[in-house]
């Protein structure tokens, strides 16, 4: 089994993020062959300033390794570094109809927010098809968000099997419903560009003020309180032991215990849950060399696969 994601280094990564997609790809080394990339050919649709993307595409590096993506099960890499994925763009642009790249709502999204109608943005489902059609990927782990990218991606591939014979395996999306959305602190769903994020990098006090500004109702301290409705509780049940979760299920349905002390109990959790993560990736941003070396034997990995299939698709449409 084969399985692919692609983060983009566009901001710092968040507990949606890890939540939603990085843990599921660190779970899932340990069942089949997992390709992990940075997919910073996508993040140049919205950043425009070099030294950041540089800059970012290092921590989200440092991030998922810190996570615990072990470069010796996983080939983790920087997505421009196998320009291969380039070229079976333009091949998949070929059987790509307009309307299908119009009707993705993560497009009109951008555009409802004042972005740019750019060939780049509009284009960036047939990339994103490239970079899962290129590694033959059975699954993809991501969150919901991008459900509708895999969507466009299946229809591409069988698009061009129809057009020119059976070349690319048609992978299905992976998306385990408990994590499917993860709340931000205002309880919308947790994205950088909403402002409301608990990031990984986040120093402890950064991290606190984080989960003490998370929004709750006003039901009194004394008053019962329903766990399901509660953005502290939602999180909780991420971070926490199912021991633990139950346990404050049961605190909060019985009145007197308020959501203060609810947000101390996440913020102990969230230490708790994190701490290695914390030490692995203080010892990583420390050796920003050692991470480019990890980045290089993985592009390298990852390049000798994509030209095999780009080779296949080619034969395929006639270039070869
Ligand atoms: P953001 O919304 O912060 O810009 P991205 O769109 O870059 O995040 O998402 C990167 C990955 O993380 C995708 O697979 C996306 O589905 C997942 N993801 C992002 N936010 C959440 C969330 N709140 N809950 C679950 N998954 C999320
Ligand atoms: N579009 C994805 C996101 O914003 C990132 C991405 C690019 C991706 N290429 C991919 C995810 C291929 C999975 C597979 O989150």
């Amino acid at each position: 089994m084969r399985v692919l994601s692609g983060i983009q280094p566009s901001g710092k990564l968040h507990l949606g993020n890890y939540f939603g997609m990085m843990k599921q790809c660190v779970d899932l080394q340990k069942k089949g062959e997992v390709y992990v990339f940075i997919a910073n050919y996508h993040a140049l649709t919205t950043v425009s300033d070099p030294a950041r993307l540089r800059q970012d595409t290092m921590d989200v590096a440092i991030d998922f390794l810190a996570c615990g993506l072990d470069p010796a099960h996983t080939v983790f890499f920087r997505q421009s570094d196998v320009p291969e994925v380039q070229e079976l763009t333009w091949l998949l642009s070929i059987v790509c109809p307009v309307g299908l790249l119009e009707r993705a709502h993560s497009y009109k999204d951008k555009l409802a927010h004042g972005k740019e109608a750019t060939h780049g943005l509009f284009a960036y489902p047939v990339l994103m098809a490239a970079d899962i059609l290129l590694y033959q990927s059975d699954i993809v782990p991501v969150g919901k968000d991008q459900k509708q990218h895999l969507e466009i991606t299946r229809d591409l591939a069988i698009k061009f099997n129809l057009k020119f014979g059976e070349t690319f395996k048609v992978p299905g999306p992976y998306i385990p419903e408990a994590v499917a959305i993860v709340p931000g602190t205002d309880g919308q769903k947790m994205s950088k560009s909403y402002g409301n994020t608990i990031e990984l990098s986040a120093t402890p006090k950064q991290i606190k003020t984080a989960i003490m500004s998370i929004v709750t109702d006003s039901t009194p301290m004394e008053s019962p309180k329903d766990p399901e409705t509660c953005n502290v509780y939602k999180l909780y049940q991420l971070v926490a032991d199912p021991a633990q979760v139950e346990e404050m299920a049961a605190k909060l349905r019985a009145g007197g215990y308020g959501y203060g002390d609810a947000k101390k109990a996440l913020l102990a959790a969230f230490n708790a849950r994190f701490a290695d993560f914390r030490e692995r990736r203080a010892a990583l941003e420390a050796d920003p060399a050692g991470v480019e070396r990890i980045l290089q034997a993985g592009a390298e990995r990852a390049r000798a696969e994509a030209r095999r299939i780009l080779k296949a698709a080619r034969k395929a449409v006639g270039l070869e």
